[in-house]
């Protein structure tokens, strides 16, 4: 018997394009599951804890002590929109919560759980990760109305290893779809190489270092830019360098998902990243 062609297939199309789109990776009953837990962690957030905003156009200045350290926590960023002028909520907090970040993949058992499947690992595997080891997960809300845009970026511009070994996961918890603000892609462009790379200043904040300064192209489609819709349970596998964004939703339905983010054991991960944690990363 032939090997299956499958597989070499599935990673030649993820080296080829810098993502690979996997529909039905995940079973509904596992996608609503997660949507209920997330439900329960916002049910006992208490927005007197922070008015920390996420923000992708405003990055420096928005990223505050509450970001910085939440590498090894669960917390969480508010929309944009969300807040008004004098920091207070003007939508019901259900509805304020842009992502929580950044480790529910070891701090919270069903994110564990599906974060460590062995259905995960064998896809790693598949696509030649070595030896991956989970280093920062998220739950993105995009929220109906306000959802923010995530401006176009390199994942390895925030969590930067030498050599650049960050692989994203994303799992859509609900579809995504045109109108409530599915990714967006540039289909090889992540051979061109690193644009820039987010540290910590030294000062207890961060600044962005440009390492390339051509900016990317306009996202438009006449710029070979790629819609990845995705229907519920759909897994996008992205490369840590490939340039991707997603606009504001303003449409009046969410659009929840799950990332979960590793890099190969074997990387030098510098000190000066955003991201720090109490305790080594693992495996799968
Ligand atoms: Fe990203």
């Amino acid at each position: 018997m032939p090997d299956s062609p499958l597989p070499i297939a599935r990673r030649e199309a993820f080296e080829r394009d810098g993502f690979l789109v996997v529909p039905g990776f995940a079973d509904a009953a596992t996608c609503e599951a997660l949507m209920a837990r997330a439900g329960e962690l916002v049910a006992g957030f208490d927005p007197a804890e922070t008015r920390s905003v996420f923000s992708t156009t405003d990055q420096e200045r928005t990223t505050d002590d509450y970001f910085l350290g939440s590498g090894d926590k669960i917390r969480f960023f508010l929309e944009e929109g969300a807040v008004g002028p004098d920091g207070e909520l003007r939508v019901p907090k259900e509805v304020a919560v842009n992502k929580i970040g950044h480790a529910l993949h070891d701090l919270d058992p069903l994110f564990s759980a599906v974060s460590r499947s062995p259905e995960l690992a064998e896809l790693a595997a598949e696509l030649g990760l070595a030896d991956p080891r989970l280093l920062q997960s998220m739950y993105i809300f995009k929220q109906p109305r306000i959802g923010g845009e995530v401006v176009c970026h390199q994942d390895a511009t925030f969590l930067y290893t030498e050599p650049v070994s960050v692989t994203g996961f994303w799992l859509a918890l609900q579809d995504a779809t045109l109108e409530n603000g599915c990714m967006w892609a540039l289909p090889g462009g992540h051979r061109q190489g690193l644009k820039a790379r987010m540290r910590r200043d030294g000062k207890g904040g961060v600044a962005i270092e440009t390492l390339d300064p051509t900016p990317w192209p306009e996202p438009t489609p006449a710029n070979g830019y790629v819609p990845l819709e995705a229907s519920q349970g759909t897994l996008v596998v992205l490369h840590g360098l490939l340039p991707h964004l997603s606009g504001p939703n303003r449409s009046d339905r969410s659009r929840h998902a799950y990332t979960l983010h590793v890099v190969e054991g074997g990387a030098h991960y510098p000190d000066d990243n955003w991201l720090r944690r109490a305790t080594p990363t693992r495996g799968f």
